[in-house]
């Protein structure tokens, strides 16, 4: 017989939020089923497949039995292939510095445990990537959010943290562009932020997940200006490989050891045939690919902004990478939940509520992931606007 009876689960568990979307996404399915046309706009991932050779590479892999563990840091071919992908951008980073990980998540995690100790806490911007503080969470740390704004791109500054910060902030995270908004950290605050934090001697992470997805060629990442802090990357959203779980952890020297040792204990190795399929994505057409999936994003980037906006929404800044843009619509609607519950239904059109990104944000902000193609994006704008006007 089964029961829903046990023991107490941990603490941790009661402070997690729901995600609000989930709404969204159940009446997108139940619609579907009825045979209703939605477009997606909600969730965080490319609508472009992984890239044929990657996919080749994989079968081969399997073919030839690479199903095992892995060297604990990765394979030392991609690790050497990530380096050499530095190189090709002006960056110094050798291959003993980078570890594999399992996902952007395995990186984030890692990077939390191997930084933080419980108790202390870690600087995060508000707005931020959900999932975040549950990661501090999972090493017994607690978050120190900073209240950000659109003056600041939605990120954190040097006057806030010198400012906020206490002897158990030990750590900060930065995001580079983030998630909702993809806005990068301005190259100024970049600097100082990373030079408070080796004066202060706290740990800096800086997720890199979507630098590569940048639509500003003056937009570097944050190794050009310091390589004293932690960099997660990701296969993900660049090279399409969401499902993969593969990612990798730039890590500072004076952590690179005992980062390590504490990866293998946490995951022994990321998925062995990822990793040997990986080396293709740095082979021309892998290359090529990403570089047109890319100038795409960019292309629905512009088409969706300025329609946006004639339409009556607010966008803060011009996103400087991923595939998001964070919305204002309070000139619309006060309750960005209820909106999304209201347009899924009478449009088919699927979008997230900001606040699943911010508790202390008015309810009025939304997040647009343009995961989807040219004339979809039309469709839905126009499925949109009848839904407001009309
Ligand atoms: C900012 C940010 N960091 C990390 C992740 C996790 O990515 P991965 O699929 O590599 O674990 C995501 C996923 O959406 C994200 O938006």
């Amino acid at each position: 017989m089964r029961s829903t009876k046990g023991p107490a689960l941990a603490n941790r568990l009661q402070a997690i939020p729901p995600f609000h979307v989930m709404e969204v996404v159940r009446i997108a399915e139940e619609l579907e089923l009825q045979g209703v046309d939605v477009i997606h706009l909600e969730v965080g991932e490319p609508d472009f497949p992984t890239s044929a050779s990657v996919i080749d590479r994989a079968c081969e892999a399997l073919r030839a039995g690479k199903t095992r563990y892995t060297d604990a840091r990765g394979i030392k071919p991609l690790r050497d292939a990530l380096s050499n992908w530095y190189v090709s951008k002006g960056l110094d980073i050798p291959s003993d510095r980078i570890q594999i990980t399992v996902g952007a998540s395995g990186g984030l995690l890692l990077a939390f445990a191997a930084t933080t100790n419980p108790g202390s806490r870690v600087l995060m911007a508000d707005p931020a990537y959900p999932c975040n503080p549950r990661f501090v969470e999972a090493v017994g740390a607690d978050v120190h959010w900073i209240k950000t704004d659109v003056t600041t791109q939605f990120q954190p500054t040097l006057a806030q943290l010198r400012e906020k910060a206490t002897d158990i902030d030990r750590t900060l995270i930065l995001a580079h562009p983030a998630n909702p908004t993809g806005q990068a950290v301005p190259q100024v605050e970049l600097e100082q932020m990373s030079k408070w934090c080796q004066h202060t001697n706290r740990h800096l992470i800086v997720d890199e997940i979507y630098q590569n997805l940048s639509f500003n060629d003056a937009l570097t990442s944050s190794l050009a200006i310091s390589d004293w802090h932690f960099v997660v990357g990701s296969f993900s959203k660049y090279f399409n490989m969401t499902g993969w779980r593969l990612g990798w952890l730039v890590i500072p020297e004076y952590a690179v050891e005992a980062t390590q040792r504490l990866a293998q204990h946490l995951f022994i190795c990321a998925p062995s045939f990822a990793q040997e399929a990986a080396l293709a994505c740095f082979e021309h057409d892998s290359l090529r690919d990403a570089e047109t999936h890319r100038l795409e994003l960019k292309e629905r980037r512009d088409l969706l902004i300025p329609r946006l906006e004639a339409m009556g929404f607010k966008i803060a800044a011009e996103p400087d990478g991923a595939f998001y843009v964070f919305v204002d619509i309070s000139d619309i609607a006060k309750d960005s939940q209820q909106f999304c519950a209201e347009l899924i239904c009478k449009t088919g059109v699927a979008i997230t509520p900001g606040i699943d990104f911010s508790e202390s944000l008015p309810p009025t902000w939304i997040r647009i992931a343009y995961t989807q193609p040219a004339d979809r994006l039309l469709e839905a704008l126009e499925r949109m606007a009848r839904f407001i006007y009309d």
